[in-house]
């Protein structure tokens, strides 16, 4: 079986990771060959996750870039297409919900070329996320739906998809975590002789309806520049966000608000290990850090990852200064919370999702 695995912006590579390595040990049964889209270019937030994910070298890139919705997933699409033509792979594996996701299902669908969509079935609910846009449309044209997390099977069925496309196989995200675990604890102490701090809080932040916006930026700004002064805070900047503090001239200069570079990713694990809380906007990191069992506060009205709040250690706070502000203070007064790890968060899989494959 010929498969194509696509990746392009930052959080599908640790998703796309194990699940090539478990084809891979099937040698006589697949053929495996991986397009990087090119959404996500930059050092930081590409080649670093290459090398320390063990990603083989993309056989394609088709360098796309940056740009408008429009514009970017049309660059995608027109460019992959001569690319599928080519390699003419039996199956396509799309991974989350950026738009290289979308686009690739989107030529696949007009090629007759069959896609299986890895985090299948999540839902914000909230058509204003382009993620969300990208998510409803893949899983309405995808064949295979492998999900995480049962609230995106009942989704999924609500939305017509017949159950036979529907696989629950857990959260793949987790497999590429419980791997890299002991490697990440090796970087600890280089990570901890750069941030030497008893307790700190660890944030990340690039979503649309935060960044874009130089009023709601600046309220979560000034929170963390006051927070802060209580508790050492390490935020690595998503270039989104860089541009956009840029572009409103919005500065803080409180020596304990650590503004840096994004982080590979074993570096930034080790530091989600050891904060005392997490804020955040990513859906990953709500998710990383219930099976860490780490506070999370997540500065968003809604979250497609109800699991993590349900179960696990994640609880949303929207981005005003006043609630970031009491939300903040209250967790890191109060013990760590006792989540529970959602189902098949397990860190096998990738063996589940390979097994689907070989059925066939
Ligand atoms: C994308 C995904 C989002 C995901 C996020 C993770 C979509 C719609 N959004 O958002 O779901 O959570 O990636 O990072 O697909 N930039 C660089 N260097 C890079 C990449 C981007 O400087 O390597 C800058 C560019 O100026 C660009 C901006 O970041 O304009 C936004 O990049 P883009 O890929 O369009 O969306 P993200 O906000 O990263």
């Amino acid at each position: 079986m010929r498969i194509l695995h696509v990746v392009g912006a930052r959080p599908n590579f640790m998703k796309a990771a194990p699940i090539i390595r478990e084809m891979a040990k099937f040698q006589g049964e697949f053929e495996q060959q991986l397009l990087h889209t090119g959404q996500h270019y930059a050092l930081e937030m590409s080649k670093v996750f290459f090398d320390e994910l063990g990603l083989p070298k993309p056989d394609v890139n088709l360098e796309v870039g940056s740009g408008s919705h429009a514009w970017q997933t049309a660059q995608i699409m027109t460019r992959s297409e001569p690319v599928l033509l080519a390699y003419q792979p039996d199956w396509v594996v799309v991974y989350g919900d950026v738009n290289s996701t979308v686009a690739l299902t989107l030529v696949c669908s007009k090629l007759g070329i069959e896609v299986a969509h890895v985090e299948a079935g999540l839902r914000s609910f909230d058509r204003s996320m382009p993620e969300e846009i990208n998510r409803l449309i893949t899983d309405q044209i995808a064949e295979l739906l492998f999900t995480p997390s049962e609230d995106a099977d009942i989704n999924l069925t609500r939305e017509g998809v017949a159950r036979e496309r529907i696989h629950l196989v857990g959260n793949v995200m987790i497999d590429t975590l419980v791997d890299l675990l002991p490697k990440a604890e090796e970087k600890w102490l280089d990570v901890k002789g750069r941030f030497p701090f008893e307790k700190y809080i660890l944030v990340t932040l690039h979503r649309p309806s935060n960044v874009d916006h130089a009023d709601t930026l600046s309220q979560i700004m000034s929170a963390l520049a006051e927070i802060s002064l209580e508790v050492p805070t390490i935020f690595p900047v998503h270039p989104r966000t860089k541009e956009s503090l840029d572009k409103f001239g919005i500065v803080h200069d409180n020596p304990q608000l650590h503004l840096i570079e994004p982080l590979g990713y074993l570096e930034f694990l080790a530091l989600q290990v050891h904060a005392s809380l997490v804020l955040t906007d990513s859906g990953g990191i709500q998710e990383e850090t219930t099976y860490l069992g780490i506070p999370c506060l997540t500065a968003r009205a809604n979250t497609e990852r109800p699991v993590t709040i349900n179960l696990g250690t994640n609880q949303l706070v929207g981005s005003s200064k006043e609630l970031l502000l009491s939300a903040m203070r209250k967790k890191l007064s109060e013990p760590k919370p006792q989540g529970k790890l959602p189902p098949s968060w397990d860190g096998h899989t990738a063996q589940r999702v390979v097994e689907v494959f070989k059925q066939l």
